[in-house]
């Protein structure tokens, strides 16, 4: 949350400034700031997008080849023109642009007070900048010194960048559970919060691992440090994502485009994982602990939100396939409640952006614990990828629209794969089963191909629709994770309250909400549960609830019975969240469109929830 970015070179800084802060926009989105030294500090900030900054600065002198620049997530302050970054210390010397939480801003800015320093913001940010200011007056110490010693107070999670309004020529980045990525170009640096707004530049990045900070100068030299002030050697990596694949290559919004992504993505997900025809799969990270994962008496799934709910898939994947108990937990939950964790666990770490701190801190109380952490992201390089001890990247591609779509499949798939080479390797499912399932999955991406020609369908209802005031998801088995997975993205981009519920916990109370009112979208795919589904569909029609259900093709009894069909290709059981999902992410892409929301940005939310 909060997107940060910085520049340094012989260009002009703002027109880098704005577009990376465009690119980062997902991360958050509720105000946006840039400063810039150009013989004096021009700090522009305000309320609302990246374009309400835009034309803030309009016709305002934005000269200068060294800035830096954020948006927004609120977490201290209100979204006003006053709490937006940069934040400038008292003396007006120095400016900062923070991503992340000062826990301990409140003790730091009581002292500081004392000190009689004032404050025009809310924030712990404007108590950090401060800081560093004070640090430096009372230590007389270079400015690199005081952010090093400033940092070491400071406790809580940051990705920082530190700009002095005397000198021109460096600028200082640091962090600490917050991601930074430093792009080295020809004497120049871009600093940003991931790859996106660097990648049009250059390919030679840094990612800054925590307690680490670099000073970067203009010259084109860096160094970096740990704040225990040893130099490191920096790794310098080659960025494998292309700008193609953070645009929106014709698409209306990003969240459209990775929707229709889904058949690529699954595609390269299992690329090089598996042969249906050899019958093998192949995970290097179970490989390399495939001594510990096959003996493990458990997993524990742990993770947010969409992620979450992919999390409940491979419980099923895993119970039913290779025979050994899951639990899927809640990150936010799970480390708070002193949970119960053998050194014979696994504990699968589940993460589109792999920054979640909810499930970071979930990780470290399962390390503490010796459990064997698995990670299961999409970001390469990410946090979680690395503290897990092993993991699967799900390969996906950067997932910029805010609603999670490409990214979940491709956990599901990862999940699947997963559970199909432990059972194998258990010897729990037979050969021929494992290869039906292999040459069903990769088949899947045509059949997904197939599902998404049935969006004009799908528009058509979503018009129908796109006023009800609630929504019900019901599923069954594998399809009940996909329902609760519906109510989210149908809550979560158009802002329309709706419940996922297994179908037969209906009856169980939220049967009591339905009447004429009450569009149910039922998943009725299942092979073996079709008969409870049936009388699940006449359950709520006897109620005069409005019936979407998504079938198989061919099917006659609920076509009957339903107010809408969505008529999905068949497919294995354990496969079907990967077809019924697409139809769902679109009625609610659709609805949301129709109701006028920011599909790609909806309100209060940002991609990646670095706070707790
Ligand atoms: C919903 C959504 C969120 C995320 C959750 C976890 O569409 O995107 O619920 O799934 O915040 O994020 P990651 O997967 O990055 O850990």
């Amino acid at each position: 949350m909060c997107g940060i970015v910085a520049y340094i070179g012989k260009r002009q800084a703002y027109p880098i400034l704005i577009k990376g802060l465009q690119r980062l926009e997902y991360r958050g989105y509720d105000s946006a700031g840039v400063a810039l030294l150009n013989g004096d500090l021009h700090v522009y900030k305000k309320a609302g997008k990246v374009s309400d900054l835009q034309k803030f600065a309009e016709g305002q002198d934005v000269e200068g080849t060294i800035g830096i620049g954020h948006t927004r997530w609120a977490t201290h302050g209100e979204p006003n023109d006053r709490n937006a970054h940069p934040h400038v210390s008292n003396s007006g010397n120095f400016a900062l642009v923070h991503n992340g939480i000062i826990e301990n801003y409140a003790a730091l800015k009581e002292q500081l007070t004392n000190s009689g320093y004032t404050f025009k913001s809310d924030t712990d940010t404007e108590v950090l900048v401060n800081l560093i200011e004070e640090v430096k007056k009372q230590e007389d110490v270079s400015l690199e010194d005081a952010v090093r010693i400033a940092l070491n107070e400071v406790v809580g999670a940051y990705a920082i960048v530190v700009i002095d309004r005397t000198n021109e020529d460096s600028l200082i980045v640091a962090r600490k559970g917050s991601p930074l990525v430093l792009g080295i170009g020809d004497q120049e640096f871009f600093v940003a919060s991931d790859a996106s707004p660097i990648i049009e530049y250059t390919k030679n990045v840094v990612y800054l691992d925590d307690q680490e900070y670099a000073v970067v100068d203009r010259a084109g030299k860096f160094t970096i440090k740990t704040l225990g002030n040893i130099e490191i050697t920096p790794f310098i990596q080659k960025l494998q994502m292309d700008l193609e694949s953070i645009e929106k290559g014709g698409f209306e919004h990003f969240m459209l485009k990775e929707i229709y992504e889904q058949p690529r993505v699954i595609a390269d997900a299992v690329r090089g994982r598996m042969s249906a025809s050899e019958g093998w799969i192949k995970l290097g990270g179970v490989n390399e602990f495939a001594n510990r994962i096959n003996k493990a008496k458990r997993f524990i799934v742990t993770a947010c939100g969409t992620s979450w709910h992919s999390g409940l898939i491979g419980e099923y994947l895993i119970e039913t396939l290779a025979r050994v108990p899951v639990e899927v937990e809640y990150a936010s939950e799970f480390r708070y409640r002193n949970p119960i964790i053998h050194e014979s666990d696994i504990i699968l770490a589940i993460s589109q952006s792999g920054e979640t701190a909810d499930t970071l801190a979930a990780i470290e109380v399962a390390k503490e614990r010796q459990a064997l952490v698995y990670g299961i992201c999409n970001v390469i390089g990410s946090s979680i990828a690395r503290v897990s001890h092993a993991g699967s990247y799900t390969h996906a591609g950067p997932e910029i629209g805010v609603a999670s779509t490409k990214a979940f499949s491709t956990q599901v798939v990862i999940l699947t794969l997963m559970a199909l080479q432990i059972a194998q390797q258990k010897g729990t499912i037979s050969n021929s089963y494992l290869r039906q399932v292999l040459y069903e999955l990769e088949n899947l991406p045509k059949k997904i191909e197939k599902t998404l020609e049935l969006d004009a369908q799908i528009k058509v209802i979503a018009e129908q629709l796109k006023d009800a005031q609630n929504f019900l998801y019901l599923g069954r088995g594998y399809n009940f994770p996909v329902a609760l997975e519906g109510a989210l993205k149908l809550k979560e981009i158009s802002y329309i309250h709706a419940e996922g519920y297994p179908a037969a916990e209906m009856k169980h109370g939220p049967i009591a909400l339905i009447d004429e009112q009450m569009p149910v979208v039922v998943l009725a795919t299942n092979e073996s549960a079709y008969e409870k589904i049936v009388s699940n569909v006449q359950e709520v029609k006897a109620r005069k609830g409005i019936v979407i259900a998504v079938v198989n093709e061919g099917d006659k009894q609920i076509k009957s019975m339903a107010d809408y069909v969505i008529e999905i290709p068949q497919t294995e059981e354990i496969l079907t969240p990967l077809l019924t999902v697409i139809p769902l992410q679109l009625l609610s892409y659709h609805i949301a469109v129709m109701r006028g929301a920011n599909v790609d940005q909806p309100r209060n939310l940002a991609k990646s929830v670095t706070v707790e």
